[in-house]
């Protein structure tokens, strides 16, 4: 079995002291071990990295296979950073990307995502619970069958 690679892009380090009204007060490290804690329940490596260097982030995208899973909070980098779709697509890696805040309802230019249309879905807008969310459905998929999608696509209700 793979593992879950947990990576946070530029500016995460920050979380807990930096604009607490939209991003909360939880900092990256409680987020980090409790994501860890999950992983561990489960019998699942999950493996947690922040850098401000989008150099380095493609470099640890590089080193995943498509038997792991990437949970990827790219920061500012999700707008602009076409390098960081581009290394998930050659990892051929599933992804899922995820925000704190709900990148839809803030500044225009943080709408668009540009690291979106490379992975399986987004979840943003619920604090850390973005990360939960991810990690459950990654855990799901990696130990067992993620409800409401099979290694095709979207399943059908039935
Ligand atoms: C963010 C949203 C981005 O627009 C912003 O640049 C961040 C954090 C989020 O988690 O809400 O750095 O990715």
């Amino acid at each position: 079995m793979g593992k879950i690679a947990v990576l946070h892009g530029i500016n995460l380090q920050t979380l807990g002291r930096r604009e607490p009204d939209i991003y909360g007060r939880v900092t990256l490290e409680a987020i980090n071990s409790r994501l860890r804690r999950m992983g561990r329940e489960a019998g699942v490596e999950v493996d947690c990295r922040q850098t401000n260097c989008e150099g380095e982030m493609a470099g640890w995208i590089a080193e995943l296979d498509p038997d792991d899973f990437l949970i990827i909070n790219p920061g500012a980098w999700t707008h602009t950073h076409y390098s960081i779709p581009d290394a998930i697509r050659a990892a051929g890696t599933p992804a899922l990307e995820v925000h704190l805040s709900n990148i839809g309802a803030r500044e225009s230019f943080r709408a668009r995502s540009v690291v979106a249309p490379a992975c399986l879905g987004q979840i943003c807008g619920l604090g850390a619970g973005s990360y939960y969310l991810a990690m459950n459905y990654a855990l799901e998929r990696m130990t067992g069958r993620a409800p409401g999608r099979t290694a095709e696509g979207v399943e059908e209700d039935e």
